[in-house]
C-alpha cells in the first residue's frame, strides 16, 4: 500500500517507517522536523516537509494519493501539557482533525494512530486491559483519548477505519543499528539514564522511593520501539482485511521498577550511573503494566525485543556513537 507516515522523522516514527518499508509498502514521510530529524529518513522513502497544523500542507500531501496514513505527530510531554494545554489543543486535537479532514477529501480510508496508556490514568486494576476505565490524568492523555473518540465518529460517518495503538513506555533503538538519531531534550527514563552513563548529566534523579511497590520506585511496562513498529504494520493489515477498526494495548506485560532499570543499565553499559532518590514527580502512578492479549489475538503481535537487556543495549549502542551531546 501507499502509506503516509506523519511524524515519520521522529523517534518512534522512524522505526515505524522502517517497518512499513521492510514489509514492502511504499512509504512517504510527512514531518515538520520540530523534533524529527532528516537523518531519520531512509533511502527509499519520499519526504514531504509539512505541519499538521496547516491544512494546506496536508492537502498538498494527501493529493498525492495514499491508501493509509500513520499519525505519530502529537506532542507527548506530559508535564508540559499541564502548563501549556493550548499547544496540545492546537497540535494534537486540531492537527488530528486536519488529518482526518484531508483523508476524507482525498479518499484515504485507513489511519493507524499512536495512542497511549496515558488514556487510562491511575490503574484501578493490573494488568491494564482495553476495558479498563479511561480517566486520563494529564491534558496530554486527554488529547489522545479525544482523538480516539474523533476516530470512532469518522469510522461511523465517513467509513474511515482506524487502529488506535495504546503504547505503554516506548524505549530502545533499532536492533539493526540503522536509526541513530537522538531525541532533543529527552524526558524519558532510558535516554536520561544513557545521558548519565555518557557523563552528559551528573546524575539520574529517581522520582520517589516510597511507592507501594517491591522496591519503592515506580513500575512501568517498557516496550521496544521496533516491536511497536511491527504492530503498526500488522494493524494496517487487520483493518484492511477485516474492514474493522481496532483499539489495542501494546506493552511487554512485564513491570520493571526504576531501580531495576537503573541497575540493569549499570550492568549492560559497565558505567557507574550515579543516581539519587528525590521526591515524587507529580502525576506518576505507582505501577502501570499491560496485558497485550488482545493484540496477540487480533494482530498476531508478540514483542521480540522488549526484554530489559535488549532495550538498554540497543539504546546504549546508539549513544556510544556520539562523542558529545549533539544538542549541548
Ligand atoms: C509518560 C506517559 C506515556 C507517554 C510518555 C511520553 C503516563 C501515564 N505515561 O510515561 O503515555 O507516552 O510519558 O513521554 O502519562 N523517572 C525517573 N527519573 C527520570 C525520568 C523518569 O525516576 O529522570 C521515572 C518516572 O517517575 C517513571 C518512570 O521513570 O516512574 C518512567 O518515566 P517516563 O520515561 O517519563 O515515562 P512515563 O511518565 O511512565
Amino acid at each position: 500500500m501507499k502509506v503516509l507516515v506523519i511524524g515519520g522523522a521522529g523517534y518512534i516514527g522512524s522505526h515505524v517507517a522502517k517497518a512499513f518499508l521492510k514489509a514492502g509498502h511504499k512509504v512517504t514521510v510527512f514531518d515538520n522536523l520540530s523534533s524529527g530529524l532528516l537523518m531519520n529518513i531512509f533511502d527509499g522513502e519520499d519526504f514531504i516537509p509539512g505541519d499538521i497544523r496547516h491544512p494546506d500542507d496536508l492537502d498538498r500531501a494527501f493529493s498525492r494519493g495514499f491508501d493509509a496514513c500513520v499519525h505519530l505527530a502529537a506532542f507527548k510531554a506530559v508535564g508540559e501539557s499541564m502548563v501549556q494545554p493550548e499547544k496540545y489543543s492546537v497540535n494534537n486535537i486540531s492537527g488530528t482533525l486536519n488529518i482526518l479532514n484531508a483523508m476524507c477529501a482525498h479518499n484515504c480510508r485507513y489511519i493507524v494512530f499512536s495512542s497511549s496508556a496515558a488514556t487510562f490514568g491511575s490503574p484501578q486494576y493490573l494488568p491494564i486491559d482495553e476495558k479498563h476505565p479511561l480517566n486520563p490524568e494529564s491534558y496530554y492523555g486527554f488529547t489522545k483519548l479525544e482523538i480516539e473518540r474523533f476516530l470512532a465518529w469518522y469510522d461511523k460517518i465517513k467509513d474511515i477505519r482506524f487502529a488506535a495503538l495504546r503504547y505503554f513506555n516506548a524505549a530502545g533503538y533499532d536492533p539493526e543499528g540503522e536509526i541513530i538519531g537522538l531525541e532533543r531534550n529527552p524526558q524519558n527514563l532510558l535516554p536520561i539514564t544513557m545521558e548519565v552513563a555518557k557523563g552528559w548529566r551528573k546524575e539520574l534523579q529517581i522520582f520517589g522511593q516510597d511507592y507501594d511497590t517491591r522496591d519503592g520506585t515506580c513500575i512501568r511496562d517498557y516496550v521496544h520501539v521496533s516491536d511497536l513498529a511491527e504492530a503498526h504494520v500488522n494493524s494496517l493489515s487487520y483493518i484492511d482485511r477485516e474492514n474493522k477498526s481496532l483499539v489495542v494495548n501494546l506493552g511487554s506485560e512485564v513491570g520493571i521498577s526504576v531501580t531495576e532499570m537503573t541497575e540493569a543499565a549499570r550492568r549492560v553499559t559497565g558505567k557507574e550511573i550515579p543516581a539519587r532518590y528525590v521526591g515524587r514527580r507529580a502525576g506518576d502512578a505507582s505501577a502501570l503494566y499491560a496485558t497485550s492479549a488482545l493484540a496477540k489475538e487480533l494482530i498476531g503481535w508478540a514483542p521480540r525485543y522488549s526484554d530489559v537487556d535488549t532495550l538498554i543495549s540497543s539504546t546504549w549502542k546508539v549513544y556510544q556513537k556520539y562523542d558529545k551531546n549533539p544538542y549541548a
